[in-house]
């Protein structure tokens, strides 16, 4: 039954026209009876479906729902997302994503939830997670490649997402190594990476995303909003968050693929580059060791940002040991 609801839903969502009940029993293989309660179930989810009699079903309007059905019904990735577990409300879906992957989860299952209670973000901070605005999702990965790879994940996963926002919403995003992505000079998407491994075999990965999607202003905490904004914000529309989850996975696997070809960076790193917020531009490292600047020339092919410093030497910045910051303020 779950996978005729998710095919049906896809049927609707691609046909500009009427599609008949007969049409949806042959091409799926159902009753009649079995299309109709798929349709009722829909309509009770909110979703328009129109019905005329001899020409079938239409979708009116896809308002903004956030389901499994809705994510699952527009994926067309081989096997990021193949199996989706959505929460209503969670506490973190980086912690179900990894006790998921230690109960044996296929790779790239992915964990995606309308609400956290207990978001979390880097260096042991909170992600504030509020209901019916953000994506929150989390996948798993189980890589057959030695864990002083899996870094260079975060900056896959972060391209991933600078492509998604460019397509959906038209903005100019970009990244700021490693993790973060930023529209108009503040935050709409943090990344955070977490792996189980021994020295030499790598459990598994998991790759939690939190994007600022239709959030209002007034809907950040006071101390992120001087830092923190939205896609609806910058862009002025809504946008559909099932729809970003199902972005995130297709450019994700693609360049996830593409990593793997190499098990380096660089036949991404070209496009990567084109998004970094820093590039050639003045930035201060904040190494635990004694702060510098210099300048930003990008990344290597094993995703460490390359700092050209006063005297002319190149300094390799390890992402997760330092941070790095613009002159002037966060970006
Ligand atoms: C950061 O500090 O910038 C990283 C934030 C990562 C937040 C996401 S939301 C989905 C996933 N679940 C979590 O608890 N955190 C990540």
């Amino acid at each position: 039954m779950g996978t005729d609801k998710a095919d049906i839903l896809a049927l609707l969502r691609n046909s500009k026209d009427y599609v008949s009940g007969q049409q949806l029993c042959d091409r799926f293989g159902v009753s009649r009876t079995a299309v109709w309660k798929v349709i009722n179930q829909l309509k009770e989810e909110g979703y328009q479906i129109e019905s005329v009699t001899r020409k079938g079903y239409r979708l009116v309007e896809c308002p903004e729902i956030f389901s499994e059905w809705e994510i699952t019904s527009r994926l067309t990735t081989a096997w990021a997302g193949q199996k989706i577990c959505y929460y209503e409300e969670t506490g973190s879906t980086n912690i179900d994503a990894k006790r998921l992957a230690e109960e044996g989860a296929l790779h790239g299952t992915t964990v995606v939830a309308d609400k956290q209670s207990q978001g979390r973000g880097r260096r042991g901070r909170s992600w504030q997670s509020p209901s019916g605005s953000a994506v929150y999702m989390s996948i798993a990965l189980k890589p057959d490649f030695a864990p002083d790879k899996a870094s260079m994940l975060t900056l896959v996963m972060a391209l991933s997402v600078v492509e998604t926002i460019t397509e959906l919403t038209g903005l100019e995003a970009a990244i700021k190594w490693p993790n973060d992505i930023i529209v108009h000079g503040k935050k709409v998407c943090g990344i955070l990476t977490e792996m189980s491994a021994e020295p030499d075999y790598i459990h598994y990965v998991v790759i939690g995303v939190g994007i600022n999607v239709n959030n209002q202003t007034q809907d950040f905490e006071d101390e992120v909003r001087q830092i923190a904004t939205s896609l609806k914000i910058e862009a002025g529309k809504t946008i559909s968050r099932a729809a970003m989850v199902e972005r995130v996975l297709f450019y994700f696997e693609k360049n996830y693929d593409t990593f793997v070809r190499k098990l380096d960076l660089s036949e991404l790193q070209e496009v990567y580059q084109k998004y970094l917020i820093n590039l050639n531009a003045e930035v201060k490292v904040l190494d635990p060791k004694g702060e510098y600047t210099g300048i930003a020339r990008g990344i290597n092919a094993t995703g460490e940002l390359l700092v050209e410093k006063e005297d002319g030497t190149i300094e390799t910045v390890y992402a997760g040991e330092v941070s790095v910051r613009g002159l002037y303020g966060y970006v």
